[in-house]
């Protein structure tokens, strides 16, 4: 069935060029920025909004509303795109004098005479009701076959340097995805940075900006052993977690060690299926995470609050997961009967996350580097022998999502 839907998914999305709306596997509609206007009926005018029929969806646009988004030279800035009218001066119970629409433009005249006007497709984007059906990251989620099956191709480090289009092919798999990957990149934590650098920039964390490690532990988390790590989440004990992981093992003179990966998302959207109680009850909760470090070098007590799936209220589109067992700390939010189904909850996306299916494994070598979305991708590792060093960082996720939209990609 998942196959089947992601078969469909990237087939709406190859019609992306003919199709002002497509559908996601969620049933959203992903925006895209070619369209052919529909034709719109005349607006009605209710007590504090009115509505416009546009290409058979109905807007409920609220007067104030509207007035506030005024997009003439005296309410906005066209050139810094910010807002000059003050919101706070602005009388709630106004209403415009005059409505119409003329050319795919609503127009109206508001009184004292001030006139707004608004592209009918720029409501439609930008409507409560266009938001609640559209995807505000569009996502293609997978499992082991469909991931392999893509058969996305790696960056390579020559191209991927000097060339902006293929940059952008690298960002569109990575925000598709939530994983992508440059190879051929020279084995040093110095290429390493340079190539993140070509995306965005450092987040600077207690363990720095671009860190280098080894299975010595330097620093009081597993990760600094040999031991397998179950599949997890970065930083959840963050307020703001990390956005973006990057790793390269530079060096492994020893077996195992594989990376292992898995759509978070794609697990959460099962589960919403599977149990949508169950779903909603982790998006409620709030868990906390901790990290407590006291060493010689390193004193750090951090945590961070938020429910394991954080989804945007209006369209219920999960964006965030934060799952990691070693770092959840004491739940003490919700009283006893909550907390047992809560248990239940998780213990079913959890049997989802470790489904074989469900598992990417990848041996990560000296040259391949990898970017991780953190809010979606779980990573974890098989326990290995001998040396291995690993360098990497985390990334602003604004700044990526803000390259990726320079590009003119959705994200
Ligand atoms: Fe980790």
């Amino acid at each position: 069935m998942f196959a089947f839907l992601c078969k469909n998914f990237r087939r709406t999305l190859n019609q992306a060029q003919q199709s002002p709306v497509l559908r996601s596997p969620l049933g959203h509609k992903l925006q895209t920025r070619a369209c052919v206007a529909p034709a719109a009926a005349a607006p009605l005018l209710k007590e504090d909004h009115l509505v416009v029929n546009y290409g058979g969806t109905l807007m409920h646009l609220n007067y104030v509303w509207l007035r506030d988004h005024c997009r003439s030279a005296s309410s906005y800035n066209n050139k810094t795109n910010q807002r000059n009218i003050d919101t706070g001066s602005i009388d709630l119970d106004i209403r415009p004098d005059h409505t119409a629409v003329k050319d795919d433009n609503l127009i109206l005249t508001w009184p004292g005479g001030q006139v707004s006007q608004y592209s009918l497709s720029w409501l439609s984007e930008n409507s409560y009701e266009g938001k609640k059906t559209s995807t505000v990251q569009p996502r293609i989620l997978w499992n082991s076959d469909v991931y392999n099956n893509a058969n996305i191709a790696p960056a390579k480090w020559e191209t991927f340097m000097s060339r902006d289009d293929e940059l952008k092919k690298f960002l569109h798999n990575y925000i598709l995805y939530g994983i992508a990957f440059v190879d051929n990149v020279p084995a040093t934590v110095e290429a390493t940075e340079a190539v993140v650098r070509r995306v965005s920039l450092i987040r600077e964390t207690t363990y720095g900006g671009m860190w280098s490690f080894t299975s010595d532990h330097s620093r009081g988390d597993t990760a600094y052993s040999q031991l397998a790590l179950d599949r997890h989440t970065d930083t959840s004990y963050f307020y703001e977690p990390c956005g973006i992981q990057v790793f390269h093992c530079l060096k492994h003179d020893g077996t195992g060690g594989r990376t292992l990966l898995v759509d978070g998302f794609h697990a959460a959207e099962k589960l919403r299926q599977q149990s949508p109680k169950n779903f909603e009850l982790l998006t409620n909760v709030p868990i906390r995470h901790e990290y407590i470090e006291n060493s010689d070098n390193h004193r750090n007590h951090m945590h961070g609050i938020g429910p394991v799936l954080n989804v945007y209220p209006w369209n219920n589109e999960v964006y965030m997961i934060r799952y990691n067992n070693y770092d959840r700390s004491v739940i003490n939010t919700v009283p006893h009967d909550v907390v047992k189904q809560w248990y239940v909850a998780h213990r079913e996306l959890t049997t989802v996350l470790r489904q074989p299916e469900n598992e990417l494994w990848v041996k990560l070598t000296p040259g391949k580097v990898i970017f991780i979305d953190n809010w979606r991708v779980m990573h974890g590792r098989e326990s290995f022998t001998g040396l291995r060093q690993l360098c990497g960082c985390y990334l602003t996720r604004d700044d990526v999502l803000s390259a990726a939209r320079g590009f003119n990609l959705q994200a």
